[in-house]
């Protein structure tokens, strides 16, 4: 794709008929919540960065696993078939995908499935659950020759998987300060044409989140509270029938995401693979994300009759499921074969990066399985 000059400058401006919404809004209303505003910015139906930018991939801001190579989505696809296995082979077996993105997640599992595991294939269900429209029809162009259903919510009653990858992070998140023993949240408003932060009394759920954790962020430091994941995480659970939510995301267990020494939060902005933390910059133009607090994730699972069946990162995930054979059999094929066996260990060497993808984690919650010895979660850690 070639671009112009003119569309280098389009695509670093802001989306005006978002700024212009966010300050009517805020006009009418005073202040707005970060949360309020990260929402409007990604998810607006008509002018979100979800719905009118292309996100992820090499030509997007921001490179996720299955953009990388199809050796992830194939290594998934072998724990899932394992999964099946573990359940005695159910003639149905549904995945469901949350946050598909392009599809080829989805793409590359069923793909697999279908070259090496036909049993599996004949009993797979595939479902993806997706906010954005645009990001539906691109699913469906790269999913055009396999069979997938789409749907707005959660189903009820999976027999089988709940599956996602970098879903959580993408939610919008509350953004909290702690000073000198009080909770305030970081409110957004408008003022010479520029957004501002303020900050106001918390969201009530706030206070009662950290009261679970039992402990409270360090004195002077700003975090990121995601009340969204702990709701999916409880309508995760009640879907669930029996099998796995499996979830990849970038995060730490609380005591690590919310160390006083952690001053600013995690919150990052992609923009065409540069990072930024000015959420205020390119409205509408680039992605926002923010760690996910694994501890309340399994607290909730649990409260909701999950067991914490597995906790890794996605480099010991990958290395138990196989990921270095995958790339020694291209090498093995034939000589031709070698420039395929360089691009592959590349592909490898970035979704095992302990400084980059290699540290998301993978959480496993299962339901009515007796103590599932996954593959992927063998070696497996706190994290
Ligand atoms: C960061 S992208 C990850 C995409 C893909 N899983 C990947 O790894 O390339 C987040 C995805 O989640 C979707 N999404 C965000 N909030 C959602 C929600 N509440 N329900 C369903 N999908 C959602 C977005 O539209 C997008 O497809």
């Amino acid at each position: 794709m070639t671009r112009t000059l003119e569309d280098e400058f389009e695509s670093a401006t802001e989306n005006a008929a978002l700024v212009e919404l966010l300050r009517q809004r805020i006009d009418a209303e005073g202040v707005i919540t970060f949360h309020d505003y990260m929402e409007t910015v990604l998810y607006h139906p008509q002018h979100g960065y979800y719905t009118t930018r292309e996100p992820m991939g090499r030509q997007g801001d921001y490179l996720t696993s299955p953009e990388v190579d199809p050796i992830f989505g194939s290594l998934v696809a072998k724990q899932l078939q394992q999964l099946w296995e573990l359940m005695d082979r159910p003639a149905r077996f549904d995945v469901v995908e949350q946050g598909a993105g392009s599809g080829l997640l989805a793409r590359d599992i069923l793909r697999r499935t279908r070259r090496r595991a036909p049993d599996f294939a004949d009993a797979l269900s595939y479902r993806i659950v997706d906010v954005s429209s645009s990001l539906k029809r691109r699913q469906a162009e790269t999913l055009a020759e396999y069979e997938v259903e789409w749907s707005d919510d959660l189903p009820q009653k999976i027999d089988g998987c709940l599956l996602s990858n970098e879903l959580l992070d993408s939610f919008p998140v509350h953004r909290v300060v702690h000073r000198d023993g009080q909770l305030m949240e970081v409110m957004v408003t408008h003022e010479n044409g520029r957004f501002e932060e303020v900050t106001g009394p918390p969201t009530a759920k706030i206070a009662e989140y950290f009261a679970d954790l039992g402990f409270w962020p360090g004195d002077g430091c700003v975090v990121e509270v995601n009340l969204q994941a702990v709701d999916w995480m409880a309508s995760a659970a009640q879907a669930l029938q029996r099998g796995l939510v499996l979830t990849f995301d970038f995060g730490y267990p609380a005591k690590e995401l919310y160390a006083p020494w952690r001053r600013d939060g995690t919150l990052l902005c992609f923009y065409r693979h540069n990072p930024s933390s000015d959420p205020y910059a390119r409205v509408g133009k680039q992605d926002m994300t923010a760690h996910v607090d694994f501890t309340t994730l399994m607290r909730t699972g649990e409260s909701h009759g999950l067991e914490t069946t597995g906790f890794t990162t996605q480099s010991r995930f990958l290395a138990a499921l196989g990921i270095g054979a995958g790339v020694d059999s291209v090498a093995k094929e034939s000589p031709e074969a070698l420039e395929e066996y360089y691009n592959r260990r590349r592909a490898v060497q970035v979704l095992i990066d302990a400084a980059g993808l290699g540290r998301i984690r993978v959480l496993a919650q299962s339901r009515g399985l007796a103590a599932p010895a996954l593959i992927g979660f063998v070696d497996q850690t706190d994290g």
